[in-house]
């Protein structure tokens, strides 16, 4: 069966064999059929570049279901199964009248892969909310509870993508909301000047939200109509020693203090300047209004899209001596 419509980069690679999931009891079945030794795990696939038809049993997580699992006056826990759209459950939580999710509004993907790559927009992260979640080991069907701590959750990082990385499939996630006395998290510029925009002085999370996605919608193309993962690659952290080195070079650079001896450089911002925004190639294509962001027009192919980054490090590094790794899995 062809992949196109399970990732959202729209790559069309067949998988050899494919099911869908549904249910815990089923997933521990499909886990051990031995007919089938190699197998490979697509959620959301908002995060993935696929290059080749995948040999394998492809289990597609399609597991539902949203319940509070605790709460008291101000808080509340929420536990969302690994199947449920991330957009729909922000969506979801606020119209529950619950904070903590709103600027997270729009990402693209589900839930259960949210925790592997720590999603994160304008100012908030997954690991702000998290509890935990739960995961089942693919060698033994056992579910295992993970932690915030024991996640070990960094910049688009998490222990799914180091030490842990394909031994689990996360099924479910619990989140930590808040009912009353949200606090907001407007600091990230672009927010309040939308909010001023719009006139709105004392912002609700549904405020946010909408300015959150407007934002959004401004700048980041919508995978319904082109096919992208959202950023390609991950801002690159330098030290200060290094970045007072670029920044000298470059004063007119923007730039985000980590803390006093990290600094985050945008790529985007490198990309533009090597001129690649808006650049195409056959239909892969560097989007014109992020340039973070590569795209699909219709119909490359994922080994076209890698080229291009490719071209992209190779450029970005020659001009700025700075190297930028893809934020998004490349599946060989
Ligand atoms: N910029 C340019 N040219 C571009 C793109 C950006 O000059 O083509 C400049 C902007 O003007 C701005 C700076 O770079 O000064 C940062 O741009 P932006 O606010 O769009 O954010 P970003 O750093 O490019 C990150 C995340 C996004 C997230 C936004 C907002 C990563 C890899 N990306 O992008 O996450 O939505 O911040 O918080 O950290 C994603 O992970 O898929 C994603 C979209």
């Amino acid at each position: 069966i062809s992949l196109k419509s399970y990732n959202t980069f729209g790559i069309d690679v067949k998988a050899k064999f494919f099911v869908e999931i549904t249910g815990l009891v089923q997933l521990q079945k499909a886990l051990e059929l031995k007919a089938y030794p190699k197998r490979f795990i697509i959620s959301g696939g908002s995060n993935m570049l696929l290059t080749n038809d995948i040999d394998a049993l492809v289990m597609h997580i399609n597991l539902k279901g949203i319940t509070v699992v605790e709460e008291d006056e101000k808080t509340v826990e929420v536990k969302a199964m690994a199947g449920e759209n991330w957009h729909e459950l922000v969506i979801w939580s606020l119209k529950q009248g619950y904070g903590g999710l709103e600027n997270l509004s729009l990402i693209p993907g589900n839930v259960g892969t949210a925790p592997i790559q720590n999603i994160g927009a304008y100012g908030v992260e997954l690991k702000d909310v998290f509890v935990s979640c739960a995961a089942m080991d693919v060698k033994t069907g056992e579910l295992e509870g993970f932690d915030n701590e024991a996640c070990k959750f960094g910049y688009r990082d998490s222990i799914f993508k180091n030490e842990a990385k394909d031994n689990y499939i996360i099924t479910s996630v619990v989140l930590k909301l808040t009912k009353k006395d949200h606090v907001l998290h407007t600091g990230y510029g672009s927010i309040e000047n939308e909010l001023k925009n719009n006139g709105i002085v004392h912002p609700t999370i549904q405020d946010i939200s909408d300015a959150v996605i407007a934002i959004r919608k401004s700048k980041l193309p919508d995978p319904k109509e082109i096919g992208n993962s959202g950023s390609f690659f991950k801002n690159p952290i330098v030290s200060k020693k290094a970045f007072d080195k670029f920044s000298k070079s470059h004063p007119d650079a923007p730039f985000y203090e980590v803390d006093e001896n990290q600094y985050k450089i945008p790529a985007g911002w490198l990309i533009e300047q090597c001129g690649f925004k808006g650049k195409r190639i056959g239909d892969a294509g560097v989007h014109d209004k992020q340039a973070l962001v590569l795209v699909n027009y219709g119909n490359a192919t994922g080994k076209e899209i890698l080229n291009l980054s490719k071209k992209i490090q190779e450029e970005v590094k020659k001009k700025f001596k700075l190297k930028i790794q893809p934020e998004v899995n490349i599946i060989k």
